[in-house]
């Protein structure tokens, strides 16, 4: 910890753009907030403005999966807080795909609660905000494949990540080379169970689902299943079939008035370890032509190479996604990747790179998609290391085409309001905004109490999370 920097010393918006020059970055901000207030298309339906919620998981679901005391209290709150797109959080199509103990669950029994769950968050936004005729949620449906607690489940050996996939260090739970992998035939049943959970979601009420092909999980381990034999690996045309499959049988399903949405994976970049001597993050040694990862160089692992998230958007929207939200990085191998932060979180490493180099990878990757899909509503990750500057962030890359939404994640929970202040005041709070000190990655990686799993929050800026935390700290001590 003692390698720790502090990055963001900023006291002015001109401050920042300072160091933004000086750092190479390509990132813009408006000093007067007009194009995050304007509605946008998503297929045939409008979104009230271009501020969004991204899925936020607080791991409080009830053990059997169905929303708890906190995961209403979460939503209500983002409900309230005047964005006008709320993509609801992480929610297994199947229990043994859960990433933790009290992750969400679509089935027969939880889709009532989750309808509920849906129509609070609904009356909270009317009554702060007016109408929700212009609010769209949705529901992230989810397999965590490798990540599955408390047993991983493999689509695909990738050797750079299979020796790093621990699920709970102190359990002595992780994958190796010798893990056995899902057959077709398990693949063809997980198919239906998504689109079974879609069905669900249609009739609760939910504007859209999203298919989630990022983080690593099952859906992003096909897309790099690149040694893979059979239906599901090999070409690009097979990776993403489990994919193509289930939206069209969704849409068959469903009808045309479900949005049909996917979160993506544009660059998984490659494991991180921390450096003995200093803390700070270096990438573990890896072989060439890298082919653990999607949107990777094979050649430079490092880098991003679009090419197949470019086709693989537009194959997406050529089956009906209308909405598609870009996110980078897996959060178990390389965090620094998806979200860039000040502090990392216990065990973890400390960033290896500025981050605002990490904002300006995310805002250029989803540039190049959205000029790619120029008809799908596309949804940008990464603002909230900008603390109070997100938003003017958000107005540049609007004005310009670069997204049409920008969501944030951890400033959502610190600062749910976040939408309105910026709409109303022209700016946001410092003292309310996240400070991207990861103390929620913290909470998520706490297992050890009777349920198996804590909640997670913002510890710094919500008193029921400091508590939370407190009581790990407690446990640990
Ligand atoms: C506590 C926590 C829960 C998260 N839950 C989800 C989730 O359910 N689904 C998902 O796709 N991403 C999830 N993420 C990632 C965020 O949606 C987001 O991509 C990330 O925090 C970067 O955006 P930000 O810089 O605005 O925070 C989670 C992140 C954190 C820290």
């Amino acid at each position: 910890m003692s390698h720790r920097k502090k990055y963001f010393t900023y006291r002015s918006i001109d401050d920042l753009r300072r160091d933004i020059e000086a750092q190479g970055v390509v990132i813009g901000l408006e000093d007067a907030l007009e194009a995050v207030r304007t509605p946008a298309r998503i297929g045939s339906r409008s979104v009230g403005n271009r501020l969004g919620i991204h899925p936020m998981e607080g791991c409080d679901a009830t053990r059997d999966g169905a929303p708890d005391e906190l995961t209403f209290r979460r939503w209500r709150r983002f409900g309230e807080g005047g964005a006008k797109l709320l993509w609801g959080e992480a929610t297994a199509v199947v229990p043994e795909g859960r990433a933790n103990a009290r992750q969400l669950v679509i089935n027969a029994r939880t889709q009532p609660l989750l309808g509920r769950l849906l129509e609070e968050t609904r009356a909270a936004h009317r009554a702060r905000c007016g109408s929700d005729d212009d609010l769209i949620v949705g529901l992230q449906l989810t397999h965590s494949g490798r990540w599955s607690y408390p047993r991983p489940i493999l689509a695909a050996h990738l050797s750079a990540i299979d020796r790093r996939t621990f699920i709970d260090r102190s359990a002595g739970l992780r994958a190796d080379e010798s893990t056995p992998l899902l057959s077709d035939d398990d693949l063809l049943r997980l198919q239906d169970a998504y689109i079974a959970a879609a069905r669900l979601a249609a009739d609760a009420g939910f504007d859209f689902v999203d298919i989630k092909q990022c983080h690593t999980y099952l859906l992003g381990e096909l897309l790099c299943a690149r040694r893979r034999a059979g239906r599901f690996g090999g070409s690009f045309e097979n990776r993403t079939r489990f994919v193509r499959e289930v939206l069209d049988g969704i849409r068959a399903e469903t009808g045309p008035r479900l949005i049909l949405a996917s979160r993506i994976n544009a660059f998984d970049g490659v494991p991180y370890t921390a450096d003995p001597d200093t803390g700070i993050g270096r990438p573990d040694a890896f072989t060439i032509p890298y082919e653990d990862g999607f949107g990777v160089d094979p050649a430079d692992p490092l880098k991003e190479d679009l090419t197949e998230p470019v086709a693989l958007a537009r194959m997406l929207a050529a089956h009906g996604v209308d909405l598609l939200n870009v996110s980078l990085g897996s959060p178990y191998y390389n965090p620094h990747v998806g979200r860039p932060y000040e502090r990392a979180s216990e065990g973890s490493y400390e960033t290896p790179e500025h981050p605002l180099a990490g904002v300006d990878r995310h805002f250029r990757i989803t540039a190049a998609l959205q000029e790619a899909v120029p008809d799908v509503a596309v949804v940008g990750t990464g603002y909230s290391w900008l603390q109070k500057y997100l938003v003017h962030a958000a107005e540049w890359n609007i004005r310009r085409g670069r997204v049409t939404i920008a969501a944030v994640g951890r400033g959502a929970l610190a600062y749910p309001e976040f939408a309105t202040d910026a709409l109303t005041t022209g700016e946001l709070q410092s003292k309310r905004v996240c400070l991207t000190v990861s103390f929620c990655t913290d909470l998520m990686r706490a297992k050890k109490n009777a349920l198996g799993q804590f909640p997670t929050g913002c510890v710094p800026r919500d008193e029921v999370y400091a508590d939370v935390y407190r009581e790990v700290l407690k446990g640990e001590g």
